[in-house]
């Protein structure tokens, strides 16, 4: 019996927390977005329509087995700096010893340095014992740039007792200017910008052995934005999407922003109806079931297909759901701002 419950109640807490990860969670986080009304006309808007049937086309021709509409940003890259050496030396040694061989060259001289002027035996830093050593002489003219700071290893030591015999033993002038500079520099880890996926695990060791770090973002990769859109898809975008058809291949272009990026309905007609006809490369399939061949009475329509030959008095035509399926990909258009997505000022590359 009491085994029963046992197994009962672990398949209750199995239940609950799927409840919780798959059902609650994103709906906490998703649930209650709502149109941005801040940026002037509210953004994104239901569509209606023409745009709105064409969804429906878009999806039954299975557009987005080949498209996707989704602008992705490229990752963020950071910069590690230790801001504090901190009092605990031999963990802060330790975790020295298991980054070094991780580190950029010239940093990791300057985080040892750092480290070993920090801990209360620095004199026996392997080439200084005692005297004065061509480091040391290295170090100290180090000192008389400033912008050097930071390779020069006295960075980041904010214990004043420490930092004065750290001065000391380097015959560096006390002085209250360059003991401030000292104290307020930071050593960076890397000498270029790392991902987070590398960043995190040194951090947090650094963390744990007492330093204080500060992480900068530095460089945010463009991603997709150049080519495809303007700022990068967040949830919002696909708020009145029933499916949202995000895709997940992209044999053709990203079509998250087609709207923006080619406005003109003559062009996705003839493309449609024959896409070598606007790109005599593409691998696209023709949609030509989305247009009929009649012929002319009277004047000829005018959206009839210039560019395909026909049998003189015949013309092609759309059909309805050709010209609902453009209306619909002239409504894809992310180009309003989200304070979660702001514009991102990159040239959007268009073909003509
Ligand atoms: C088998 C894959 C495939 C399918 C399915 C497909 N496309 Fe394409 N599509 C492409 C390729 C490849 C290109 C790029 C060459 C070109 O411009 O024709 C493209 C280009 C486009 C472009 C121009 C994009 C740009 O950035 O210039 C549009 C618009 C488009 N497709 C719409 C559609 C629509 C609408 C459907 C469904 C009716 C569809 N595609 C179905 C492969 C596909």
């Amino acid at each position: 019996m009491n085994q029963l419950l046992t197994v009962l109640s672990g398949i209750l807490a199995a239940l609950a927390i799927s409840w919780a990860g798959l059902v609650y969670g994103p709906v906490s986080q998703l649930g209650s977005l709502k149109p941005e009304t801040e940026v002037g006309e509210p953004y994104p808007v239901d569509r209606i329509g023409l745009a709105k049937q064409g969804a429906d086309v878009y999806r039954a021709n299975g557009c987005y087995y080949c498209h996707s509409q989704q602008v992705r940003q490229g990752p963020v890259s950071y910069e590690l700096f230790v801001t504090a050496t901190g009092t605990n030396d031999p963990a802060i040694s330790k975790v020295f010893s298991t980054f070094k061989v991780n580190l950029d060259s010239e940093n990791s001289a300057a985080i040892g340095q750092a480290l070993f002027l920090a801990s209360d035996d620095f004199t026996v830093w392997p080439d200084a014992k005692g005297k004065e050593s061509a480091a040391a002489e290295k170090l100290r003219d180090g000192m008389k740039d400033s912008s050097k700071l930071k390779s020069i290893g006295l960075a980041g030591i904010t214990d004043t007792n420490k930092l004065a015999k750290a001065m000391e033993f380097l015959k560096i002038p006390k002085q209250e200017k360059l003991e401030n500079q000292i104290k307020g520099a930071s050593v960076p880890i890397y000498d270029t910008a790392k991902q987070w996926g590398q960043i995190r695990p040194v951090m947090q060791e650094l963390k744990r052995a007492g330093m204080t770090v500060k992480i900068i973002p530095t460089q945010q990769t463009a991603g997709d934005i150049p080519t495809f859109g303007m700022r990068q898809s967040v949830a919002r975008d696909y708020l009145f999407d029933s499916p949202a058809m995000i895709g997940s291949r992209r044999v053709g272009p990203d079509l998250a922003n087609i709207g923006v990026r080619r406005p003109d309905t003559a062009w996705h007609l003839t493309h449609l109806y024959k896409p070598k006809l606007e790109d005599a490369k593409s691998k696209m399939p023709r949609y030509s079931h989305l247009f009929e061949t009649r012929k002319i009475v009277g004047a000829p329509a005018s959206d009839a297909l210039k560019k395909v030959e026909v049998a003189n008095g015949y013309e092609i035509v759309p059909k309805p759901e050709a010209l609902a399926l453009v209306a619909y990909l002239q409504s894809l258009k992310q180009d309003k701002p989200l304070p979660e997505s702001p514009i991102v000022n990159l040239p959007i590359h268009s073909k003509p």
